[in-house]
């Protein structure tokens, strides 16, 4: 019987790669480069099946011209790159791969949280620089985590990792989501706020929402400005979410202590200023990026994809 063809837009880790061969007749041999827009149309024109990443932009007018395609597995928990109703239109299931991220995305966030706090990027730069002199007593000086306000903007799978976490730092935890939730008790408590009162109470900040028409710009200006100047915000979701140029505003004016961001607005650009500052660390989208979880973010990709197949639901459909 011959193999379900495949479109994988970019160049996933070994172990996902072989699994694919075996299961699915290629339409194309994925490179380590993000593909023009044409590719892949061209790609999902061709395939019964396609693996995309979160810079494909799978929109109305390449849904509309894919004959054989019957499920689009986004290489990704978000999906804010597939206009998901155009796809729901040509009945065309499209997954995601919740979960298998959180810890590692929620690490990551708490990298970002040390990071700012404590100057680990500044330092590290400093003693490379080779200008260290040598220990100082007012070198430096950077703010304390332990025993501060996190706020956790959407408090979902990411942001109760990020918030488990905090136990350790004996942080009180408050939460913003939009759903009302019961007070979370273990291994910290956690409390709901408004989301202006999150931000006017909060040390950090820590954005973990999906991007949609109505999270756009959710922390613009006037966000900002109710913050702590002497608080710090950190972005792991979506670039779109934070307004960077407002952003670099309250940073330029001393109106917030510092930032540590993980996503852009326009990746893989970032607002020219951020560069200069040195209370932001900036990383390059890096949330999952470890191997175990790369690797099993594709093997749930494939195991939707073979659901489908198989005629059974896809565990992780989105809707
Ligand atoms: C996601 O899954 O949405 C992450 O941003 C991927 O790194």
């Amino acid at each position: 019987m011959s193999r379900p063809t495949l479109y994988i837009s970019r160049l996933l880790p070994n172990p996902v790669m072989t699994a694919a061969q075996q299961q699915f007749q290629l339409v194309n041999e994925p490179r380590d480069i993000s593909p023009s827009w044409d590719a892949v149309k061209a790609g999902l024109h061709e395939a019964e099946a396609a693996i995309c990443t979160l810079t494909d932009r799978v929109d109305a007018s390449i849904l509309a011209d894919v004959p054989r395609l019957k499920v689009l597995a986004n290489y990704a928990v978000g999906y804010d790159n597939i206009d998901l109703a155009a796809a729901t239109k040509q009945g065309i299931i499209v997954t995601n791969t919740p979960d298998v991220l959180t810890e590692s995305t929620a690490d990551l966030t708490w990298a970002l949280m040390l990071a700012v706090a404590r100057r680990v990027a500044e330092g590290d730069a400093y003693v490379r620089s080779g200008a260290w002199p040598g220990w100082a007593p007012t070198q430096m000086l950077g703010a304390d985590v332990s025993g501060k306000v996190l706020g956790i903007v959407g408090m979902g799978r990411i942001g109760q990792a990020v918030a488990r976490r905090a136990a350790g730092f004996n942080m009180r935890i408050c939460h913003s989501s939009r759903s009302t939730r019961a007070p979370g008790h273990f291994p910290v408590l956690w409390e709901q706020r408004a989301l202006s009162d999150l931000l006017r109470d909060s040390d950090f900040v820590s954005i973990h929402v999906p991007l949609a028409d109505n999270t756009r710009h959710l922390i613009g200006h006037d966000q900002l400005a109710l913050m702590k100047p002497t608080a710090f915000l950190i972005n792991t979701s979506r670039g779109p979410v934070l307004d960077e140029a407002a952003l670099v505003g309250a940073l330029l004016q001393r109106r917030l202590a510092g930032a540590g961001l993980d996503v852009f607005e326009q990746e893989p650009e970032c607002h020219p200023v951020l560069r200069d500052l040195r209370q932001v660390v900036l990383l390059p989208h890096l949330g999952s990026a470890t191997l175990a979880t790369r690797v099993r973010m594709g093997m749930i990709c494939l195991e939707n994809i073979v659901a489908v197949f198989a005629g059974i639901p896809a565990p992780n459909q989105v809707t």
